[in-house]
């Protein structure tokens, strides 16, 4: 008898590899190479106002850690744990000079110095031998930053010019709600909605065509892209002719290793970018967008619309019809599974991010600093993200 030859038809999900992840990439704990390169740098991790005289609970980079306000008007950030015999501070209570832990009442200061002992000889005889865990704060428009790396490699805190300057009838606000998510952090690794910044092709087809226009006209078209290195990261330019016959140059930046600099995707302001953002791990499952923007006094920032509702007000249903970012980059999962990812050519501004982000990763394993790190008490950076409107000539080259 004759056998029939049978075609098999193969990528069958039964050949899908061993899930897996590019531990360089998404780590963010301490002791991970990783972990280790964040920890060179400031990051956010609350508003100012969040710091007041009843203890908090704040999370970042993995690490729960506790916030007070002290009576001197200074902010402190310590390990939970009491350096005497580990009782929360979450339950200590705040004074002039610092925390005072309820269990046995050591008194810390905010760099975590022992004030006072009040169960020992004399309030204590050797205050200077016990020291509670602290990480510095630094308060900048409103926002709380901590340094979390080395004490020998704090590096300078960088400022940023577009807020040297607020025009009349202008402020400079702290906004801490996650882009639009009311505050709470988005749940999956903060790797995958970081490098979105990178990938503007989404805007063609998320925001500008699968759930309708989520943003305005201007963007909705398909752009010219380059990707260019730039000393602190990678930019990419967005370049389109309106309708109008005006040329619309939309520059985008990362600064390593998670601040993202957009200009407002409704472009209600021409020239540079108004905000910074800081896409922060708060563990490895947990990411949350902080955010020191410059606007018109009073002036609410204009949200995306997803069948003419705001993201919290969209029903389970409408959440499948009308995705935005959080859809996309959740529905990715927790962790991002990077043995099943194809990589196109669309997805060139995600690779030159990457392999610069590596770099830093592998920088800081082998003893060298990362780019972006300087001495001294403060850095200025130089913003080139905007919406850059006019004759091509007269705009295409700035950013
Ligand atoms: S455990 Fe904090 S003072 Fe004893
Ligand atoms: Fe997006």
């Amino acid at each position: 008898m004759n056998e029939i030859p049978v075609e098999i038809d193969a990528g069958t999900a039964y050949e899908l590899p061993e899930p897996g992840w590019d531990e360089e990439l998404v780590d963010v704990e301490r002791g991970t190479p990783t972990g280790e390169m964040l920890r060179r740098y400031w990051h956010p991790f609350a508003l100012s106002i969040d710091a007041t005289d009843t203890p908090s609970e704040v999370k970042v980079l993995g690490e729960q850690l506790i916030l007070f306000r002290d009576g001197h008007d200074r902010v402190g950030l310590m390990h939970p744990r009491c350096c005497h015999r580990g009782t929360s501070l979450y339950y200590a209570k705040v004074e002039t000079e610092g925390i005072r832990c309820c269990y046995h009442g050591w008194l810390f200061d905010v760099e975590g110095k022992t004030l006072n002992m009040p169960c020992e000889p004399e309030g204590g005889l050797h205050l200077e031998r016990y020291r509670q865990p602290w990480y510095p704060v630094r308060e900048y428009h409103g926002m709380l930053f901590t340094y979390m790396g080395p004490p020998a490699h704090k590096p300078a805190f960088p400022t940023y010019d577009i807020f040297d300057h607020v025009p009349e009838g202008w402020e400079i606000v702290a906004d801490d709600n996650n882009i639009g998510l009311e505050g709470d952090p988005t749940p999956c690794n903060w790797f995958q909605t970081h490098e979105n910044v990178m990938d503007p092709l989404h805007v063609y087809v998320l925001h500008a065509g699968f759930s309708g226009n989520q943003f305005v006209a201007e963007m909705a078209g398909l752009p010219e892209l380059s990707f260019h290195q730039t000393a602190q990261g990678v930019k990419s330019h967005q370049d389109r002719t309106l309708d109008d016959g005006r040329f619309f140059h939309r520059v985008t930046e990362v600064v390593m290793p998670n601040v993202r600099i957009v200009a407002s995707p409704f472009v209600e302001f021409e020239g540079k970018a108004t905000s910074v953002a800081w896409t922060v791990p708060i563990s490895r499952t947990e990411t949350k967008i902080f955010t020191i923007l410059k606007r018109p006094i009073g002036q609410e920032r204009r949200r995306a619309l997803y069948n003419g509702k705001i993201w919290p007000d969209l029903s389970e249903s409408e959440h499948q019809r009308f995705p935005g970012d959080y859809e996309a980059q959740v529905g990715q999962g927790v962790v991002t599974i990077h043995t099943e990812e194809n990589l196109a050519s669309s997805d060139r501004g995600v690779s030159i991010f990457r392999h610069v982000f590596r770099q830093q990763v592998r920088a800081v394993s082998n003893g060298e600093t990362p780019i972006g790190v300087t001495n001294g008490v403060e850095s200025r950076y130089e913003v080139r993200a905007g919406n850059y409107i006019g004759d091509r000539e007269d705009v295409v080259h700035l950013g």
